[in-house]
């Protein structure tokens, strides 16, 4: 199994090019699933979690193929209409065949994701609302059984905003009968990209990106070529990496508008921060101040982002109380910074209060999920001596060649079987 091992103290500086978002390119590929004929997508990124969805519409019946970050799908073959167990198992996001494939064939069978490394992650709401466009669901041996004679849009109240959630659904209530309201939906900028997509194939979605989006129900959908929107945490992760090391990074090809809140937290932490059109360039200050953080559905502090931000706070001058309040696990990381001398303190659950050290200093550490191994990659970046993550698999799920791109900058990390 791969390891990385990172040598600590080195500024990173030059100009760093961001991927297409991986939560954006899930949710858009499976929307192939809706068309006959082939669609065509640029800027997909090189990821795992790319490669176990596209297996999967394999499984399916679609043929796809991949030639560098251009994916082409065909769903004229859809002709499968379940979800194993093995592909649900490995990549959670494989419940978003769940609406395609019964707006497409009536009917699915999808292994019901189990719990994961950051939290229980159920998929009630999905099925909920689901059921108020007429489907019928069951859970039989562990597989969502979903079946309809004809979906009719309705009014659909989600208790909580979920991201994936309302992407399903969307991509239910595009084929379905009549108009679908979606109240206290997601509001992530990947809703946005799916919803574009979606109305570039002919549907018809109004209020993507609020939290009440209105789609019409069309006939059909026709086939498009579109580009993925540019990966917005891997974009702040880099540049976390810029102000960790004092370093002086320009972040090409990114989209700031998706990192208000990291951005305004960052300036808090007295990094010196260029917006541009489509890049950001980051200069870490002499002394890292330290500020609290919250997280909160966008367009509030990430969760995919605390972990990153945690490592900033575990040598920044003060104290900072890091709220978690998405996910109700995501402090696994906490553990193993600590190994490499962080001062952290779990309160009440779903509270860290990190106090700032001088330095932390290398370790051996174990990544248990894919933002918290981010997190150790920053953290060894900064920590005295040599770092050894193991487990780096997670890391390989949702960072584009995160070693080549971080030595470009002039850090040193070397992968070890
Ligand atoms: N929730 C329920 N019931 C549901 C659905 C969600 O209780 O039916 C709860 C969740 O347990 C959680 C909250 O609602 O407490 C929000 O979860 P959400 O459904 O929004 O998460 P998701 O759609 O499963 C996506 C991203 C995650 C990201 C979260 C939150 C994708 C493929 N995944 O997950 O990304 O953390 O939204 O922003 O888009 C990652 O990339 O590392 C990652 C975990």
């Amino acid at each position: 199994m791969d390891k990385m091992i990172i040598q600590g103290g080195n500024r990173l500086q030059g100009d760093v090019r961001i991927s297409g978002s991986k939560n954006a390119a899930l949710p858009i590929v499976v929307s192939s699933l809706l068309v006959d004929g082939p669609c065509t997508y640029h800027n997909v990124p090189n990821l795992k979690d790319i490669e176990s969805i596209l297996l999967l519409l394999r499984d399916l019946g679609a043929t796809v193929e991949k030639q560098g970050d251009t994916v082409h799908i065909d769903a004229t073959g859809l002709n499968q209409f379940e979800a194993s167990y093995e592909l649900v198992r490995k990549m959670r996001a494989s419940i978003l065949v769940l609406g395609p494939l019964i707006a497409r064939l009536k009917k699915a069978r999808v292994s019901l994701p189990g719990g994961c490394a950051i939290g229980a992650r159920p998929v009630n709401l999905h099925l909920k609302a689901l059921s108020q466009l007429g489907v019928t669901i069951d859970i039989v041996h562990g597989y969502i059984e979903a079946s309809v004679d004809k979906l009719k849009g309705n009014d659909v109240f989600f208790d909580m905003p979920t991201v994936t959630g309302t992407e399903n659904l969307i991509m239910a209530s595009v084929l379905a009968e009549g108009e679908t309201i979606l109240r206290n939906a997601a509001r992530e900028p990947e809703i946005i990209a799916l919803a574009d997509v979606l109305n570039q194939m002919g549907a018809d979605i109004g209020g993507a990106g609020s939290p009440i989006i209105t789609i019409q129900g069309v006939p059909r959908l026709k086939p498009v070529t579109a580009s993925i929107i540019p990966d917005r945490i891997e974009t702040g992760t880099y540049m976390i990496a810029s102000i960790l090391t004092h370093g002086d990074v320009n972040i090409t090809h990114c989209e700031p508008a998706h990192v208000g809140s990291l951005i305004h937290k960052l300036r808090l932490t007295g990094a010196d921060i260029t917006i541009n059109d489509k890049s950001i360039r980051i200069k870490g200050p002499e002394c890292i101040e330290s500020t609290d953080i919250k997280t909160l559905p966008y367009p509030g502090f990430p969760t995919d982002m605390q972990a990153q931000f945690m490592v900033l706070m575990t040598i920044a001058k003060g104290q900072s109380i890091i709220t978690e309040t998405i996910f109700e696990n995501r402090f696994i990381h906490v553990s193993e910074l600590k190994r490499l001398g962080a001062d952290i303190t779990i309160s009440s659950g779903n509270v860290a209060i990190v106090r700032g050290v001088d330095h932390l200093s290398g370790a051996p550490v174990m990544a248990s999920d894919l933002r918290a191994s981010a997190c150790l990659v920053l953290a060894g970046l900064v920590a005295e001596g040599e770092t050894m993550i193991n487990r780096v698999y997670h890391l390989d799920r949702g960072y584009e060649s995160i070693e080549k791109k971080m030595n470009s900058l002039g850090a040193k990390i070397q992968r070890a079987m």
